[in-house]
Order: C-alpha cells, then sequence, then structure tokens
C-alpha cells in the first residue's frame, strides 16, 4: 500500500521534471551553488572541545561551558540581551515561531519567507496574512485592514532573501511596525556574515546607518550553516524571550543539545566572521565581479531566453530566472561541463525555475569571470 503511495507520487513529480535528489557532486567542480560566502566551512582546524556529544537535551544533562559560550558571543555580536541555539535554523524557526504566537494573536509575513518560517506559523495557530514580496504598501494595507483581529502582531521577514537575493526593506517594515503596535521577526539566515560592519546582519548594517532602531525587533533568527560554514541555527533577543523559548521551544526542549565540538568550532567561525572585514571586502569585490561580468553584451538568444536578476544591492545570491526547468537543467547541465556546479532551483521551493548563484569570498577572478559568460551564452 504505502510503497505504491510512494511510486504513484515520485511518478508524478519525475513526469513535471521535479523529481529531487540528494546527490553528491564531482567534488572538481568549482561550486557556485555553496552559501558558505566567507570560505569559512571549508577551512582545517584543530579541535579541541571538552567533547563531542552533548549525549542529552540542553535542559538535561546537555548543556556544556562551549554553548554557553557561544550564546554570551551571539547575544554580544548581535547586540540582543541572550541568545538561544538550536541543532539547525530550521528548528529555530519551527521552534520559536509556534510557541511566541498563538491563536489569540496575528501574523504578517513576506510571502517568500522560507519554508520553516511557514511551518512555525502554521504550528502556532496565529492568523496569518502574506503580504506580495517586498511590498510594504501592501504590507501597510493588510496591517491597517487585520491588525485589530489579533492580540499580539508580528511582521515576519527575512533580511536577504535565500531565493533572490535581494534585501528586505526594514526601515518602511520598521515604520509599519512602529504606526500599527506590532513586532518583527527578521531572519537573517543570509545576511550573516555578509552586512554589517562586523557582518552581524541587515540589522546592524541598517542601526549602524541610522536608519532603523531595533525597539520593534523581537526576534533575530540566524543561522550558523551559511556564512558560520558549519551547522545549527540560533535566536537572539530579550532575557525574557530566550528563558520563554527554554521553557516552551519543543524543537529545544525535546532535542539532543547541538554536539559540544560544534559549538566551539561556531564560536571560532563567528569570531572569524566578527573581525573578518578582509573577508568580506572580498566578497564584496567578486559579488561586484561577477555583477559587472553579467552586465556585459548579452547575446541575442540569452536575451530571448531569460531575465537576469540583479540583487544589485551588494548580496552573493544572483537569481538567474530561466524561462522553464529544462532550460534551468540544460543551463545547468552547460556549466557543469565546464567544470562549474550550478544547481537549478525548481517549484516548488520557489515560484519559477532558475539557477541561483552564490559568490563566496574564495572564488577566483577567472571563474566568476567565466560562469558569468557561460551564463550570457
Ligand atoms: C531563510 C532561511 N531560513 C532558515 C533556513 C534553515 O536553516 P538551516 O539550513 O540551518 O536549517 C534556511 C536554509 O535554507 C534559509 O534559507
Amino acid at each position: 500500500m504505502f510503497n505504491e503511495f510512494f511510486s504513484e507520487e515520485l511518478n508524478k513529480a519525475r513526469e513535471k521534471n521535479l523529481y529531487r535528489q540528494a546527490q553528491v557532486y564531482d567534488s572538481n567542480l568549482i561550486s557556485f551553488s555553496s552559501n558558505d560566502y566567507l570560505g569559512l566551512a571549508r577551512r582545517d582546524l584543530s579541535l579541541t572541545a571538552s567533547r563531542r556529544g552533548a549525549s542529552a537535551s540542553r535542559i538535561t544533562s546537555g548543556t556544556f561551558n562551549e554553548h554557553i559560550e557561544l550564546e554570551n558571543f551571539i547575544a554580544q555580536w548581535k547586540g540582543a540581551e541572550a541568545a538561544l541555539i538550536f541543532n539547525c535554523g530550521y528548528m529555530a524557526n519551527l521552534g520559536t515561531l509556534s510557541v511566541i504566537l498563538n491563536s489569540r494573536d496575528i501574523v504578517f509575513a513576506d510571502e517568500y519567507v522560507h519554508a520553516c518560517i511557514l511551518d512555525g506559523i502554521r504550528l502556532s495557530g496565529a492568523k496569518k496574512y502574506f503580504y506580495k514580496h517586498n511590498n510594504t504598501k501592501h504590507l501597510a494595507e493588510l496591517i491597517q485592514e487585520h491588525r485589530s483581529k489579533g492580540k499580539k502582531s508580528l511582521i515576519v521577514t527575512e533580511s536577504v532573501f535565500s531565493m533572490d537575493g535581494d534585501k528586505a526593506k526594514l526601515p518602511e517594515i520598521n515604520e509599519i511596525a512602529q504606526a500599527n503596535n506590532a513586532s518583527i521577526y527578521i531572519d537573517e539566515a543570509h545576511g550573516t556574515g555578509v552586512l554589517g560592519s562586523h557582518g552581524a546582519g541587515l540589522v546592524e548594517e541598517l542601526v549602524e546607518a541610522g536608519k532603523i532602531t531595533k525597539d520593534n525587533i523581537v526576534v533575530q533568527m540566524g543561522t550558523l550553516s551559511k556564512a558560520g560554514g558549519l551547522e545549527g541555527g540560533y535566536i537572539a533577543g530579550s532575557k525574557e524571550l530566550i528563558e520563554f523559548l527554554k521553557n516552551k521551544s519543543r524543537t529545544f526542549i525535546y532535542s539532543t543539545a547541538n554536539p559540544p565540538l560544534q559549538a566551539q568550532i561556531a564560536l571560532k567561525h563567528l569570531q572569524e566572521i566578527s573581525a573578518g572585514k578582509e573577508l568580506r571586502d572580498q566578497l564584496q569585490k567578486n559579488i561586484e565581479l561577477f555583477e559587472t561580468s553579467l552586465r556585459g553584451e548579452r547575446s541575442s538568444t540569452w536575451q530571448s531566453n531569460a531575465l537576469i536578476n540583479y540583487s544589485n544591492e551588494g548580496t552573493p545570491i544572483f537569481a538567474i530566472h530561466m524561462p522553464s526547468t529544462e532550460a534551468a537543467q540544460a543551463k545547468a547541465k552547460e556549466l557543469e561541463e565546464a567544470g562549474y556546479l550550478v544547481v537549478a532551483i525548481r517549484p516548488p521551493t520557489v515560484p519559477n525555475p532558475r539557477l541561483r548563484i552564490c559568490i563566496n569570498s574564495i572564488h577566483e577572478a577567472g571563474d566568476i569571470e567565466r560562469v558569468a559568460g557561460l551564463l550570457r551564452k
């Protein structure tokens, strides 16, 4: 019974060219699909943590000094009172949104937020409204119409959108929050390591520029898995928020703690990120080079087949929209044959097929120009 069901569903996906595989790629390919923006995942590191595994949940016997040191560092780096780590970013979002909201509350989320944000909102039971992507006019309309239906009110956005590479219009969102007695939940999975003078993310960048204050931001979420070069997620905010999560968040309470070994490496990586202006400068140079290389003369084939979506805002993610999943896969294959790993992203992960290019600080100029040239062809 079950196997028949699995086969039927998989066949349907195959027919639509949407079959997914967790495949091992040739390690000789130069990856332009990695979220390891600063190249930390590929560093050699000596390992000296007190122990490897935590062997228990954090609230039983699984808390070690490595966890506390990492959390203290995150809190100070994010300019927050406290922080809490989770096994991954997915669990951080799921385990936080599902408990800070309840059925009396109301949430306004960007329509492009990540699956784990959607799942967290769903689990919370809060009333939910989705505004058009990065459209603050639509957000203002929705919130003015529906704000009174909820007790607590939360606006949820990513800081750098994972599949499009554009930045949230946080100053405008902040004004809307202020005017409507709402709070903000920001997922900095892709802003962290990249933006702000210490790589703490978009919030840091905008606070430094005097464009926002943090008064309305109730949760700063981040991951250790993108520029952090490792695995894990975290939440930073008030002491009350963190104590609340320790008591209520099911993905925190009912799961074995992150390995202390991993927490120790994560701390080293975050310290490097915080002090790593050169890495970020190199990343920005690479982003600019890719952008100017893409902007070069486009051939007529390219113009008729695709629309290049520039992030244009200094982020490492470029969404290259393609007319079909077949076209996206064919272009990915062509890049692979030239020695580059660029993965085609298809529905339902995104509304329309694309090649998602991630620029890293360790990319060589020649490779960046070659990939851009192959995309333009
Ligand atoms: C915006 C965003 N939030 C959260 C996550 C989940 O993070 P993790 O991969 O650490 O589980 C991702 C990862 O894809 C993401 O892109």
